[in-house]
């Protein structure tokens, strides 16, 4: 008796085996997401084809079972492919080498029923700068996975980044979370992962214990020099020879910078995903004294250091909360680097949603607005001013990027595609300028903001224009935005172009003087249409009072595809 029950147990097991192998031959495994560069630009391959992150990041504390219908429902309405999410490192360990993957499997089986791609952030050793989400049992240990230390020898909210326990837990953990995701997912529902959050330091320069006073005082590494094109007379020169006042936050950055490309390459070892790290910034134009920003990210002054000593990263990628449009587009700029794709994983602010389409014409692989989801995070209220009050109605902040998302949600994969080989420009409305020009070869293309029907461009009372404009083929082109006008100018030579008359954002046609004949730009076919699966349906040809004035965009999402000749 004893015997036949043994032999059904086994055979049990072994139907269920092979259920379960079965299923999983039947997932077809994707190719794993991939960062690549051709001729100077970036892509994110997803599915072996350039992808374009129309992303949303939720609220810190969303990633829960009990949460996820608020966020999914959110994300439908802001059309999104792809939803960052954090991964919370004290749900994930409770006890030291048990791991927990009932919210990750939640999380994948989930965004996989609403067809939406992952982000998925790290939260591990350093949040904002602190270690709040290392679990309890890290916590209760202070001498064993330590915090820093300031200048009075007093204990600070931020992890020290020479701990060699805390790093080998965290690189633990953060390895069995990336060994999970590859079994778990061979779908690649999840296309890149965050390695902790805002790494860094607030409220002191840098670590003042022994170890790191020790460190502090020896000479910089060699490879540190080279990135930093740092030029001293001393041929092994300390960090306060080598760079001055920026001494500390240089050294903060190389220890968090040592410590997060040790995770990450642990990581990266069992399962090659795309890996970014994020940073706090520091103002682009008036940046302070250091300790007036978060110090030891990734801060544009020490992305050499970071790229130099963290390779496992694939990007640095700015947090971007600027409120000077002058700030937020020299951000973009700054992180727009030969050696680093453009990623916004965290923006916000409503007169910000313009600039989705000025990372676009950075050739940005994703851009996501931060805390977007229905969970009414006490954030919402201290946004609104409200915080004891009613709540905001519930689309609020979700509304202005909505817009953004619907109109280039439906052909993101051939804007990606037109991206990457070059062929796009994209910009927003940057007063006191009221139009630009976009240069396609022998075509300009012609912003203006706030134009009447036949004055002159004067700006959008509120600068929420954009332009997106890609060439399609010599004389066609694809043309979207909102509250703009486009319109064509012909070139000629460069020669030609400096000596040309021309007169933009008049409503005239716009024509220019080339090889002493004038030629005028005249629309062939101005296409309305919509895409789908990668085919332009055609809706209607505007002409007359449509074409007239150039091609007008208000806040309806148009789609036009121009093909353009000259008389
Ligand atoms: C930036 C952080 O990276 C986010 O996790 C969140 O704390 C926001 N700041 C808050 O607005």
């Amino acid at each position: 008796m004893k015997c036949t029950s043994a032999v059904l147990v086994v055979l049990v097991a072994l139907v269920a085996t092979s259920l379960v192998i079965a299923l999983h031959a039947q997932v077809q495994e994707r190719p794993i997401p991939r960062i690549v560069k051709k001729d100077g630009r970036f892509a994110l391959f997803v599915d072996d084809a350039p992808y374009l992150m129309l992303g949303a990041q939720v609220h810190n504390s969303s990633t829960w079972p009990a949460t996820l219908s608020k966020v999914w429902a959110a994300m439908e309405y802001l059309n999104v492919n792809t939803v960052e999410m954090p991964i919370y490192w004290e749900q994930f360990e409770p006890r030291q080498g048990q791991y927990d993957y009932t919210t990750i499997d939640t999380v994948l089986e989930q965004a996989r029923q609403h067809h939406l791609r992952l982000v998925l952030l790290w939260f591990g050793t350093w949040k904002n700068g602190s270690q709040h989400y290392m679990p309890e049992w890290m916590k209760l240990a202070p001498d064993r996975y330590p915090h820093m230390v300031d200048k009075n020898g007093q204990a600070v909210d931020s992890p020290s980044p020479y701990a060699a326990a805390s790093l080998e837990a965290d690189k633990n953990a953060f390895t069995a979370f990336m060994r999970h995701l590859k079994t778990a997912d061979p779908e690649r529902s999840v296309i890149m992962v965050q390695v902790e959050n805002e790494a860094g330091t607030w409220g002191t320069l840098r670590d003042y214990s022994s170890t790191a006073q020790k460190l502090f005082e020896a000479p910089v590494p060699r490879e540190v020099l080279n990135a930093m094109h740092v030029k001293t007379t001393s041929p092994s020169p300390s960090w306060l020879e080598a760079f001055g006042s920026e001494a500390e936050v240089c050294f903060h950055a190389w220890s968090v910078a040592k410590y997060v490309g040790q995770v990450a390459a642990a990581g990266r070892a069992v399962y090659p995903l795309p890996l970014y790290a994020n940073a706090a910034l520091r103002d682009p134009l008036k940046p302070g004294a250091p300790g007036s920003y978060e110090s030891g990210g990734p801060t544009d002054n020490v992305l050499a250091i970071w790229k130099v000593v963290a390779p496992a990263l694939d990007i640095l990628a700015p947090d971007i909360y600027q409120n000077d449009p002058a700030a937020y587009l020299k951000v973009l700029e700054l992180y727009h680097r030969d050696d680093n794709p453009l990623f916004v994983p965290e923006t916000g602010g409503a007169a910000n949603v313009r600039f989705f389409f000025s990372a676009l014409g950075l050739q940005a692989i994703g851009f996501s607005p931060f805390g977007m989801d229905y969970t009414r995070s006490r954030m919402d209220y201290m946004r609104s001013g409200s915080e004891a009050g009613t709540p905001p109605p519930r689309d609020e902040f979700l509304a202005p990027w909505a817009m953004n998302y619907r109109l280039i949600g439906p052909m993101q994969r051939e804007i990606a595609e037109l991206n990457f080989e070059g062929k796009l420009k994209a910009v927003a409305e940057e007063p006191p300028k009221v139009t630009e020009t976009l240069p396609f070869g022998d075509w300009n293309a012609v912003v203006s903001y706030g134009a009447t029907r036949n004055g002159q461009a004067v700006g959008n009372a509120e600068p929420t224009g954009r332009a997106l404009v890609a060439r399609l083929t010599d004389n066609q082109f694809l043309v979207t935005g909102f509250f703009c006008r486009v319109d064509f100018r012909p070139a000629g030579t460069e020669q030609q172009r400096r000596s040309q008359r021309i007169v933009d954002g008049t409503g005239q046609i716009p024509s220019a003087l080339i090889d002493g004949k004038w030629q005028h730009r005249q629309f062939l076919r101005v296409e309305e249409g919509t895409y789908e699966n990668g085919v332009f349906n055609f809706v209607r040809i505007w002409n007359g009072d449509e074409t007239d004035w150039g091609l007008n965009f208000g806040a309806e999402p148009v789609v036009l595809r121009v093909s353009l000749a000259t008389y």
